[in-house]
């Protein structure tokens, strides 16, 4: 009789030993995070860096996951992932919150709670300049505060599996496999120019050395796919998402035109100078993230 409590015991506790066993690994893991030093940079208050940062936040697609009033949205009807995402309201987030907290959730994907980021993009900012991430604060804390009402993220428990086993792992790891950027401005401004937005606007979809990725049950190309465009195609097909010779593209298509047609002529230009440049260039092996 008491061999078959013990059983029956065992067979109450064991599943719940897995799930707190989950729980307390996945929980490990994402608390695993190193910081950057504190972020203090002053953030301006003119008038033209407000409207520099706007820019910012506009073509790094700010406005398209947290709403185009920077309200907040929930995902709940367009991802699975991490059972539901919610982005914040961004307007009130910048001032609830300091300026290395800020910094730490944008370019390093740490949250305000400590924890690495699981659906915000950070990697895709790692390595926005101290200059433009002081902007976009700005401007963050400058824009009207619409208020909605948000449920509550939820973190599941097959998100919770990956991260415990290592299949899966947050963007504050991302963040730091994001290459340096090579160009040197001095010798090449045009190109520099052209690599650095690439970096911060590109890199979000197409891998973080731009040269192709898995994305969810997409393939996004190598972006040496741009040689193939003359200069005019290219501008077409990022400011409205349509590609050369009218082809429908997918993804491409919904956010082109949300983030990319107030790029300048000059934006478009050096990115063009730089993603052709890549043709001439090996894939680098080893790189985190390539299928
Ligand atoms: C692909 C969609 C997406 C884009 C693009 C995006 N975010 Fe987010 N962001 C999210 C989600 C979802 C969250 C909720 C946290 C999470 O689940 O990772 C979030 C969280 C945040 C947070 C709060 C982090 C925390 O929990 O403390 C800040 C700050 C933030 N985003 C700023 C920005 C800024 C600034 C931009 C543009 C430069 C931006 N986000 C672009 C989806 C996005
Ligand atoms: C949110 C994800 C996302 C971002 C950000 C993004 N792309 Fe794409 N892009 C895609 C996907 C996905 C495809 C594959 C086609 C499709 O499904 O839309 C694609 C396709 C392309 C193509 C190939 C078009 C063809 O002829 O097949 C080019 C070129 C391209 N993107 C350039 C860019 C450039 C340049 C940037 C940055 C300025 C960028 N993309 C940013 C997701 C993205």
């Amino acid at each position: 009789m008491r061999i078959l409590i013990i059983i029956a015991a065992i067979l109450i506790a064991a599943p719940l030993l897995g799930l707190g066993g989950v729980y307390f690994v996945s929980e490990a893991k994402l608390r695993d995070v190193t910081y950057d030093p504190a972020f203090e940079a002053p953030i301006p208050t003119d008038a033209a860096s407000i409207e520099h940062g706007r820019h910012i936040a506009r073509t790094r697609g700010c406005f398209g996951c947290h709403g185009q009033q920077l309200q907040g949205k929930d995902f709940d009807e367009q991802w699975d992932w991490p059972e539901r995402a919610v982005a914040p309201n961004l307007a009130l987030y910048a001032r609830e919150h300091d300026v290395a907290t800020l910094e730490a959730a944008i370019r390093q994907g740490i949250g305000a709670n400590g924890k690495g980021l699981v659906s915000m993009p950070s990697y895709n900012f790692a390595r926005l300049t101290d200059e433009d991430l002081a902007a976009l604060i700005a401007f963050l804390r400058s824009a009207p505060v619409v208020e909605i009402d948000l449920p509550k993220p939820k973190l599941g428990w097959i998100a919770r599996w990956s991260f415990a086993t290592g299949e899966e792992t947050h963007y504050e790891e991302w963040a730091d496999h994001v290459p340096a950027l090579r160009v040197d401005p001095e010798a090449e401004p045009q190109r520099a120019l052209g690599e650095y937005l690439a970096m911060t606007m590109c890199n979000e979809c197409h891998g973080l050395d731009l040269r192709g990725a898995t994305l969810w049950d997409a393939v996004t190309p190598d972006l040496i796919i741009v040689s193939a465009y003359s200069r005019d195609e290219f501008e077409k097909l990022i400011t409205t998402g349509v590609a050369m010779s009218g082809r429908e593209l997918g993804l491409m298509r919904l956010v082109a035109p949300d983030r990319f047609p107030e790029l300048s002529k000059e934006e478009i230009d050096a990115l063009y100078l730089h993603l052709t440049a890549l043709a001439d260039e090996p894939v680098p092996e080893g790189v985190f993230w390539r299928p």
